[in-house]
């Protein structure tokens, strides 16, 4: 008996290290938070600005909260319509995306987006990957040649099924023209795995979310029978693309290109858990797999459909949620440039600030349903909820701690902590569970009840009796306080209007960590600055 346990001692011994070194990596991994990448011949609309900011929300929240976290956004540059448009203007497809790039990182920093990289899927380390990935699946037989007839809209890139055809029997006029192509392709074999990912699905509800998406896809995968995935172009016909390394006479196809960006970042920077695909022994930063791919409903298909399958096919852990926003409209109407029916972010930005357009787009839409932008639903939530709400509470505490007491925090006081903690913990729970709409009416609970305090203590009339000054300094540290933990909470959300508050308050640091929302950080003898507003009251045009 002695001779077994050896053995059978050191496999524990094995199996607690391992056990151990997973849990290891675990605390290390990042928080991998990704947006869709946008194709590069669009114009960035407030669609795009939308998913950013409730990315770039979600990231900062995680960061504030303590975790490391890694934020991917990018660009989508291969394909059709880049070709072509490159060809319109006369210049290569390269320096028609570098042109283009320039105005899609220039919307990135104007929206104040925290992303930690930024992939563009014509850089080398992109189509590495890629490549990797097609001779991987390749080399395990899951990749076939066959031929293939159908219809083709060049436009959408895609081959069309009698499904698409409309009752009358004509194709919508949104897939431009549509001809009859008979290839030669490269497949990828996606039907097979219809039955995991069904059960894939129903034993992961929180892998897409909001659930009714998740339905939606579970829906369809048991009504229809799941193809396998073209993933080839003839470069005859499409040259601006990923050459596939076993055909050199192709391209691969954008979808399967693009998504693959979500591991080629991580794959480049040396992940270990991709090691399977990039084939080395890798050192680098854990960040794989993604804990939350964000993307609007009209990609839910690629992100839970085919991307699971390309993973699970590679051997790769699974992304663990996919988050499916809905799309904006304005005035009822789907937005448009031919029709004019457009929202354009910057020039609001230039106009409102970036702080009011991020709080507006978040409070309006709760992150899943459809939404509807109105110039006046804006204006209304600027003057009510910004200007008046928290802009009104911050200008009027400072102000009235400088006039009354030169700016200095004459005692502690906790008549408003509950009040505030309540509140943190509110947003906290919000935050956590990506609810940032109800983040931001948890975090006005805070506004809305500094600013009923300051009409029930009335510190205005306190300051006209001598024998009211202590109450007086005690009115005056709650409204602070409130404001400094204001800050904090709001700091994921509007993080200019954070570090202005803490400016103003003369709080040093930053209000990017969420411990300091505790009560309690303004001390006896701390000297606040002057108030500057910070959502300036913008007198609304006269009625037409
Ligand atoms: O689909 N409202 O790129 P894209 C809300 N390159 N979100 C909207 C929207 C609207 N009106 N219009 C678009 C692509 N979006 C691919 C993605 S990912 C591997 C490849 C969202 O520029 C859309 O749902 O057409 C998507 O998530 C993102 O903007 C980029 O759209
Ligand atoms: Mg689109």
């Amino acid at each position: 008996m002695r001779e077994g346990k050896g053995p059978s001692i050191q496999r524990l011994l094995d199996f607690g290290a391992a056990l151990l070194q997973s849990l290891k990596s675990e605390m290390q991994k990042k928080f991998y938070i990704t947006t869709a990448i946008y194709y590069v011949n669009g114009a960035p609309h407030l669609g795009h600005a939308y998913e950013k900011i409730i990315t770039d929300i979600i990231a900062r929240a995680r960061r504030s909260l303590g975790q490391s976290v890694f934020f991917l956004t990018g660009l989508d540059e291969h394909g059709q319509k880049v070709q072509q448009a490159a060809s319109e203007k006369g210049i290569s497809p390269q320096a028609y995306c570098d042109e283009m790039a320039i105005q899609w990182q220039t919307f990135v920093a104007r929206l104040n987006i925290s992303n930690d990289d930024y992939v563009r899927t014509t850089q080398p380390r992109h189509k590495e990957v890629v490549k990797a990935l097609l001779t991987k699946l390749h080399d395990q037989g899951d990749i076939y040649q066959a031929p293939y007839r159908g219809w083709y809209s060049a436009r959408h890139e895609t081959f069309l099924t009698d499904k698409d055809l409309r009752p009358d029997g004509t194709w919508d006029p949104a897939y431009g023209e549509v001809t009859e192509l008979v290839e030669e392709n490269w497949y990828f074999k996606m039907g097979q795995h219809q039955e995991w990912l069904v059960q894939y699905l129903e034993s992961h509800p929180e892998f897409v979310q909001p659930d009714y998406r998740r339905n939606e896809v579970l829906g369809f995968l048991r009504a229809e029978t799941l193809e396998d995935l073209c993933i080839s172009r003839p470069s005859s016909r499409l040259s601006w693309g990923i050459p596939i390394p076993f055909a050199p006479d192709y391209v691969n196809y954008v979808w399967f290109d693009a998504l693959v960006n979500y591991l080629s970042v991580p794959a480049s920077m040396g992940d270990p858990a991709t090691a399977l695909v990039t084939g080395a022994t890798a050192t680098g930063a854990s960040i794989w797999p993604p804990d939350l791919h964000v993307i609007g409903k009209d990609i839910l298909k690629f992100h839970a459909v085919y991307w699971p399958i390309m993973l699970q096919a590679a051997g790769l852990p699974l992304p663990r949620q996919v988050l499916a926003h809905g799309f904006w409209q304005k005035d009822g109407q789907k937005m448009s440039k031919s029709t004019g029916n457009v929202v354009d972010p910057i020039a609001i930005i230039d106009e409102w600030g970036v702080d009011a357009f991020r709080y507006y787009v978040v409070r309006e839409l709760d992150i899943g349903p459809d939404g509807n932008w109105t110039d006046e639903g804006f204006r209304q939530r600027y003057a009510a909820e910004l200007a008046n709400g928290l802009g009104n509470l911050v200008n009027r505490s400072l102000s009235m701690l400088r006039k009354y007491r030169a700016g200095r925090i004459g005692m502690v006081s906790q008549e408003l902590a509950d009040d505030a903690a309540e509140a943190v913990r509110g947003v906290e729970v919000c935050l956590r569970e990506n609810r940032l709409q109800a983040g931001l009416a948890a975090v006005w609970t805070l506004v809305n009840r500094a600013n009923l305090y300051v009409e029930q203590t009335k510190p205005f009339s306190l300051a006209k009796d001598p024998t009211q000054a202590k109450r007086l300094d005690e009115v005056l540290y709650n409204l602070a306080e409130s404001c400094r933990v204001l800050a904090v909470v709001l700091w994921p959300f509007i993080p200019d209007t954070a570090q202005r508050i803490y400016a103003q308050l003369q709080v040093c640091g930053e209000p990017s960590q969420w411990r300091n929302s505790a009560w309690g950080g303004l001390e006896v003898g701390h000297e606040t600055g002057e108030p500057i507003p910070l959502f300036p009251r913008k007198d609304l045009p006269p009625k037409a």
